[in-house]
């Protein structure tokens, strides 16, 4: 059913990398061809935006930025709004991401403002959501993940505005995954959940697995039905790795 969405595979460099690291950034833009077989997408920290977009330009590579504030402008000291990341040249902004949701205490109400405002600016939003340790053993991953969808997401998400991506939070990190088959529960799960809601659009949104994405297994998580690319994170910050990620789609 949802084999004919094109993957994506979104690098997130979390709060990594100075104007150096850039080198890392321009040997993946260099190895991607326009025909390529998925998207590949660059979240670098917010400082790298502009410059890393002025060199993306006319290439294949996507820039993305990490969080947003919800309003476009204010009294918001030390924050950044969609608006300015879009002014900056990001395509798609990071929003509810487990490291914001418990660094900050965001709750999925605040993601859903924060989508709203990447939909205001006209960016893609890339909603995180995933269950900790104690709640995949306790067995509550599917009641978790599906709260977290409902509450975060908009009412005007669409196939075209909206990522989503399904981070269980123990393994962000840990060199730890879920088995194949407990990857594609979920993705089943949530793909229910999204034509539900949004039918026709739900079926075509793309649904990211990220957590523990590495060269090794990522042509088996990339395998797995309704997975529809990847964020990454440790393993976006070296352009040898995240390339061979992106193989894992014959790139
Ligand atoms: P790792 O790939 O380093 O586990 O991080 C995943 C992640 O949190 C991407 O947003």
């Amino acid at each position: 059913m949802t084999s004919s969405v094109r993957p994506l595979v979104a690098g997130n460099w979390k709060m990594n990398g100075l104007a150096a690291s850039l080198a890392e950034a321009r040997r993946v833009r260099d190895a991607l061809s326009k025909s390529g077989p998925a998207d590949v997408m660059i979240c670098p920290p917010a400082t790298l935006i502009a410059e890393l977009a002025r060199e993306a330009a006319n290439s294949p590579l996507l820039i993305g930025a990490q969080d947003c504030h919800a309003a476009a402008s204010g009294a918001h000291t030390g924050d950044i709004s969609a608006e300015m990341l879009k002014d900056a040249g990001a395509r798609a902004v990071i929003v509810g991401h487990s490291e914001r949701r418990s660094d900050h205490g965001e709750r999925s109400s605040d993601v859903r403002r924060k989508a709203e405002a990447v939909h205001r600016a006209g960016l893609t939003a890339i909603v995180c959501i995933g269950e900790t340790a104690g709640e995949r053993r306790a067995e509550l991953t599917l009641s978790v993940v599906g709260r977290q969808l409902a509450a975060s997401l908009p009412d005007a998400a669409n196939a075209g505005n909206t990522v989503i991506a399904y981070e269980p939070v123990w393994a962000i990190g840990t060199g730890l995954t879920p088995t194949a088959a407990d990857v594609a529960a979920v993705h089943k799960f949530l793909r229910g959940a999204l034509v539900a809601r949004f039918g026709g659009t739900g079926g075509a949104m793309r649904i990211l697995y990220g957590g523990s994405v590495k060269p090794d297994n990522a042509r088996e998580l990339m395998a797995v039905p309704d997975v529809n690319g990847a964020l990454v994170g440790g393993a976006s910050l070296k352009a040898n790795d995240f390339l061979g990620i992106i193989a894992a789609y014959g790139a």
